[in-house]
């Protein structure tokens, strides 16, 4: 049987990470954050002494990274430095880069861990290159200056200084960096649900993705 595979893209700070992984709990489906590949490589990149500006020690950085290295990467508290998030959108541009983390999420939606029935992954390319015959396809927005409020109060939550003009600006700089690139630009499948939460909390984008996955076939009854 193939496994049910729910394709979330959005923007940095749209809540598509906090959407996937609801989902996922609630339907008992594993979940995969792809971005945190991408931030993967740039600490594994940086932890190597290496630039992860540099286009091919970072594709080479990837190649190198097997599922389980991947695996004790993706639990690095380091994965969330800034310097680490900056570092992921430099080689998330290398189309070295992303054909070595290509298969690892295939399989992944393929064939979930913990034979899970199906598999929630979110990202930016889920719909358009990763699994584009997904069944359903959010694509998960909010206006920049509700996003960069939002990552503004999650770091001074975890108790780090910040500025929000300062993380305003890091916001429109990574958005621009996301849609703008030759490869796999940030933008929404064709089929894909817009859903977009300037103005929703959290329980109502819930309701509105849940409604939208049960009004597709494959999903009927879940
Ligand atoms: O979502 P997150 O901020 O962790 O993603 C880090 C970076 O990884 C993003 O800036 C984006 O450039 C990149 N990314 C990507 N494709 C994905 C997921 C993330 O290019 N599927």
């Amino acid at each position: 049987m193939n496994s049910l595979v729910i394709a979330i893209d959005g923007p940095a700070a749209s809540g598509k990470g906090t959407l996937g992984r609801r989902i996922a709990a609630t339907l008992g489906y594993a979940h995969l954050d792809t971005g945190g590949l991408y931030r993967a490589v740039a600490l594994s990149t940086l932890r190597a002494g290496g630039d992860p500006g540099d286009a091919e020690a970072a594709a080479a950085t990837a190649r190198a990274l097997s599922a389980d290295a991947i695996g004790t990467l993706l639990a690095d508290p380091g994965l969330r430095d800034d310097a680490t998030g900056v570092g992921a959108s430099k080689v998330a541009a290398v189309p070295a880069v992303r054909q070595a983390l290509l298969e690892f999420q295939r399989a992944f939606a393929a064939r979930p861990p913990g034979g899970a029935k199906g598999a929630v992954l979110d990202g930016r390319d889920i719909g358009t290159v990763i699994c584009p015959d997904a069944p359903a396809k959010l694509f998960v927005t909010a206006d920049v200056e509700t996003r960069a409020r939002r990552r503004f109060e999650e770091l001074l939550g975890r108790g780090i200084p910040a500025i929000y003009a300062a993380v305003l600006e890091d916001m429109k700089d990574r958005d621009a960096r996301d849609s703008q690139r030759a490869v796999a630009p940030l933008k929404p499948a064709d089929d894909a649900f817009l859903l977009n939460t300037s103005a929703l909390n959290a329980n109502q984008a819930f309701d509105a993705a849940m409604t939208f996955i049960r009004s597709k076939p494959a999903f009927a009854g879940v």
